[in-house]
């Protein structure tokens, strides 16, 4: 049986969606595979950002099959700028699966998609939901928000007992004749006007169904969560050039950059960055001389929760690069090259500062 309340609430979203909904390349298709994409892309990036990476990634790689069969390397490049790089290969990871195990086509329910690599629980509602209209709820920071205010929950966004109630509310209300616009709405509405800050009560198709804007409050949920200390980092980093072209590497371990190249460097806690420390490096690891290196002006960068200074130093080095440990592969780039590589957004900085790029 269908409330009052759930029919006045998929009613009153549903139409404020169809009038006040972002014109939005990902709107305009039905094909599951490029919803898969954006859903991915959308997940910890925003959508004025994801929009141009969306239409190149699938000019690039126009269906799941050629997204599969891709260099993992070019799919990195690709997703180069758009961090969280994991998404990028979990994503690809998926499209091979889907094309041994599901011969190239998406599965169409929630409990199948999550059973692909890089799906969780909100990858899977949105592309059941969206891409074949299955009634599956969905559940994202936007979709916590509304839905804790207008059921005035206690709880913080990030505790797992709140997010379980939402998603039950999320289950009960999502609309099974229209599941993608709903969830999307929901989203949508938390977006653009059930702001974390200042919410735009007043703009609200829910105002009247909203228990936290009756109390007054609705800034007060969901909690802020204790708040996570920045991580504060150092790294000393080498811009070695032969010529023009210049070094990058690819560790054997890296937290974020797995698999990418990158400029050499290391993290340097204790002692602080210098000359001599990415001197020393590029000798024991690479059996790289970086003799008159000169400084270059530092950068800041933030990933999650650390925030990274880069101390750099730029000049000529001598000698082909041997593996001597934490390296898998060296080699030197043009600067045509680094132009289309899949570089990590600190490292690009530390160019942008060389005028390299
Ligand atoms: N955030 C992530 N995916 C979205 C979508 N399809 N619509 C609105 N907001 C989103
Ligand atoms: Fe959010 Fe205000 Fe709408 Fe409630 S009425 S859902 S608090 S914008």
């Amino acid at each position: 049986m269908e409330t009052k309340f759930q029919t006045e609430f998929r009613r009153k979203l549903l139409q404020w969606y169809r009038k006040y909904k972002r014109d939005l390349p990902w709107r305009k298709t039905r094909d599951p595979y490029s919803i898969w994409v954006s859903e991915i892309m959308l997940q910890q990036t925003q959508v004025a950002t994801v929009i141009p990476f969306y239409k190149r990634f699938l000019n690039r790689f126009p269906d799941l099959r050629s997204l599969a069969k891709a260099e993992e390397e070019e799919v990195l490049a690709q997703w180069a700028g758009l961090g969280y790089y994991r998404r990028a290969k979990l994503l690809q990871r998926g499209a091979q699966e889907v094309l041994a195990r599901h011969g190239g086509e998406l599965p169409d329910n929630a409990e199948a998609l999550e059973a692909l690599p890089g799906i969780g629980p909100y990858t899977a509602g949105a592309i059941a939901s969206i891409a074949f209209q299955k009634p599956s709820p969905l559940v994202d920071g936007n979709v916590i928000r509304v839905l804790s205010r207008v059921f005035r929950r206690q709880g913080h966004a990030k505790s797992p007992a709140l997010q379980k109630e939402i998603w039950g509310y999320a289950k009960d209300l999502v609309d099974p004749a229209h599941p993608g616009d709903f969830n999307q709405a929901l989203m949508e509405l938390g977006a653009t006007v059930c702001r974390v800050a200042l919410p735009s009560c007043g703009r609200c198709p829910l105002q009247g169904l909203c228990a936290a804007k009756e109390s007054g409050d609705p800034e007060a949920y969901p909690e802020t969560p204790p708040t996570q200390k920045t991580l504060k980092l150092e790294r000393a980093v080498a811009v070695a050039l032969q010529g023009e072209a210049i070094l990058l590497v690819k560790f054997r371990q890296s937290r974020w950059f797995q698999g990418m190249w990158g400029l050499p460097h290391e993290y340097v806690a204790e002692t602080g960055a210098s000359r001599e420390i990415v001197a020393e490096f590029l000798e024991n690891h690479l059996g790289i001389r970086f003799p008159k290196a000169q400084a270059l002006p530092s950068t800041r960068h933030s990933i999650t929760h650390h925030r990274i200074d880069s101390l750099a130093w730029i000049g000529q080095s001598q000698g082909k690069p041997r593996l001597l440990g934490p390296i898998s592969e060296a080699r030197f780039f043009t600067p045509e090259e680094i132009a289309d590589a899949a570089l990590p957004n600190f490292d690009r900085k530390v160019l942008e500062a060389a005028k390299i790029i």
